[in-house]
């Protein structure tokens, strides 16, 4: 199995960013995960521009979601909404076939709102991608729980994440195996 993660912030040090990388801790070795590193490189969404030649950093973000059999994703909420950043990204792939029917599991930091979420899941519905909701986990993170190691210290924060890869790797029809 391999995955995408793919975080909705900039932030160097992104709470969601954080969230993905405990979730890439607690799977088995035999799990490959690559973490996108390439939002903040790809244009302005331009119709125009969506055509051959693409833009380097568009092929690198389409070839990232192909090769990958799931999609992980953490997104902030801004102004009630997506990041405009991750939304840009988002619509890079409307025209192309990379998300078509691609499993996604969203990992969201419960904070009280779903705007952000909620759009989210429409956004994907709208792409044709195919949310697992049973590996989509809400986690309540507090302002101070935003590292790592702070994550992965709390046995049931651990436990959900274990839990939403397992409904995943269960959707893929690819046991987790041990760790
Ligand atoms: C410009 C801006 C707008 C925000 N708007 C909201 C919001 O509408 N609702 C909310 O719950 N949090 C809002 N927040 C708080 C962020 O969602 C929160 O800080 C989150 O942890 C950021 O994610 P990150 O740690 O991964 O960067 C906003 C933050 C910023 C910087």
């Amino acid at each position: 199995m391999r995955l995408l993660t793919v975080c909705g912030s900039l932030r160097f040090r992104s709470s969601n960013a954080a969230l993905l990388e405990a979730f890439r801790r607690v799977l088995p070795a035999t799990v490959a995960t690559e973490a996108f590193a390439g939002l903040g490189d790809l244009p302005h969404f331009n119709p125009d521009l969506d055509t051959e030649p693409l833009p380097a950093p568009v092929v690198l973000w389409r070839r990232a979601v192909e090769r990958a059999d799931a999609l992980v994703i953490s997104t902030p909420e801004y102004a009630h909404a997506l990041p405009g950043s991750f939304k840009n990204a988002l619509d890079w792939l409307v025209s192309g076939t990379e998300a078509l029917s691609k499993p996604v599991a969203i990992l969201h930091v419960a904070r009280g709102t779903t705007w952000a979420l909620d759009s989210l899941r429409e956004v994907l519905k709208t792409m044709s991608a195919r949310i697992v909701d049973a590996a989509c986990v809400s986690l309540p993170l507090g302002s101070n729980q935003t590292d790592v190691e702070t994550i992965l210290a709390r046995p049931e924060l651990r436990m959900a994440l274990l839990s939403s890869a397992e409904s995943l790797a269960e959707a893929l029809g690819q046991p987790l195996g041990k760790r």
